[in-house]
């Protein structure tokens, strides 16, 4: 084990410029409002333009917080996603062109639906601990998420990017050894090859989160002799942030009253970005963890818990502890812009949106700018490949 720091020194982000409203879908599907706002816990959505996909979305977000120095140190490009764009390449070489980052790098992609960046960040915390001569590891988490029009899961859509990159001294979170983890294969949300919505069994795909969190806690417990009351905060990958709830009362479920107050607290800060993204699948767990470096007031040395959990399925639990620059490099992601910038869609908007999808013929295509403000854009297809500007 390695005794050094080792962990994330900078977070950015990316969600595409639409949204749409789920009360305007809760009403346009003579649902309750209150059964998305508080039965799920989600307020508004990501929507995904034609000209935005993982590559630019995860270029989006990582381009503003790589220095030049930070691109000529990077020696390993971890892209994580559920929703890559190919078969065989991988998105991080899309990115490391787009980024102009150090070629004397590896660069791949990784699937595990929603834990792959946790695999990626784990596996960059390894790397770092074995080579002494590398400085940085970038990993990316971008997805889109698509259940389809009228599904039970539409409600838990939504699209964004999550960058981080891995250092040693790290200015915002260190990561402890050793984590909790477990594995079973299971078929509670998946998609095949030749599906672009997902495939999810609702009901068992909670209680399978919960089994999994109630496992790697246990775990967890038993290899490092934490306690619950050792953290200040604890994070949970958000499909929507009802199930965050729900594990959150299930780990504090024996504590007293003052305890679940001080981390139902907590978690409300850690999901006020989700709420308004949604499910950014891999990079939701982290998306709730920028949320409570910006909205949350806690102070460096604070310990918090992470549980991640990928369908089909691998759970995860780990810890960080806050260093003393945190406020000040987490601010690197102007979420708060990202956000104030979208436009709000109606349903029949939405839908327009939803159903505008890529050739898959082998067509051309020419995409007129959608996205206003992004640095990256897709601009077409043009000989079976994607032409990014
Ligand atoms: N006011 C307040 N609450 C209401 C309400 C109202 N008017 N009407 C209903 N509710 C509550 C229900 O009581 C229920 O609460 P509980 O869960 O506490 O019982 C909640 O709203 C949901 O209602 P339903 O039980 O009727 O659920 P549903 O049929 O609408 O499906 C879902 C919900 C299963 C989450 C569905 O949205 C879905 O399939 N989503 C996709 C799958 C998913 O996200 N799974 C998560 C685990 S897998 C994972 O984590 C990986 C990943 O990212 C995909």
């Amino acid at each position: 084990m390695s005794l050094e720091k080792i962990g994330i020194d900078k977070i950015g982000f990316y969600t595409p410029e639409f949204y749409l409203d789920l009360a305007d879908l809760a009403q346009a599907r003579a649902v309750d409002p209150n059964k998305f706002k508080i039965g799920i816990g989600q307020d508004e959505q990501a929507v995904l333009p034609l000209d935005q996909d993982v590559v630019t979305m995860a270029a989006n977000a990582s381009a503003p917080i790589l220095a030049p120095k930070d691109r000529s140190e990077i020696d390993l490009i971890i892209f994580a996603s559920e929703s890559g764009i190919d078969q065989s390449k991988a998105g991080a070489l899309y990115l490391q062109r787009l980024l102009g980052l150090n070629q004397s790098a590896r660069a791949f992609e990784i699937k595990e639906a929603c834990y792959g960046a946790t695999a990626g960040l784990q596996m960059a915390y390894d790397h770092l601990a074995a080579h002494p001569d590398s400085q940085k590891v970038l990993v990316v988490a971008a997805d889109v998420a698509r259940y389809g029009l009228e599904t039970a899961g539409e409600v838990t859509q939504g699209a964004g990017a999550v960058s981080m990159l891995v250092t040693r001294a790290p200015r915002i979170l260190a990561l402890s050894q050793p984590t909790a983890y477990f594995s079973e294969e299971i078929m509670d949300f998946w998609r095949p090859n030749y599906s672009d919505t997902a495939f999810a069994e609702g009901k068992y795909s909670t209680e399978q989160y919960l089994r999994f969190l109630e496992i790697v806690w246990h775990d967890y417990q038993q290899k490092t002799k934490t306690q619950l009351t050792d953290f200040a905060a604890l994070l949970f990958h958000i499909p929507f942030t009802k199930l965050g709830l729900k594990g959150l009362c299930q780990m504090t479920a024996d504590a007293d009253q003052e305890t679940k107050a001080r981390f139902l607290q907590v978690f409300e800060t850690a999901t006020i970005y989700n709420r308004q993204v949604g499910n950014i699948y891999t990079g939701s767990l982290y998306l709730s963890l920028l949320s409570l470096l910006q909205k949350g007031d806690l102070s460096a040395g604070a310990k918090l818990g992470l549980f991640s959990y990928g369908s089909g399925a691998v759970g995860e639990f780990f810890a960080g502890e806050l260093q003393s620059n945190f406020e000040s490099m987490s601010q690197l992601a102007d979420v708060e812009t990202l956000l104030a910038q979208r436009q709000k869609l109606t349903v029949a908007e939405y839908e327009r949106l939803f159903k505008q999808t890529l050739p898959i013929d082998g067509s051309t295509l020419t995409i007129d700018p959608i996205s206003q403000h992004a640095q990256f854009r897709l601009t077409g297809i043009s000989g079976h490949q994607r032409q990014y500007k």
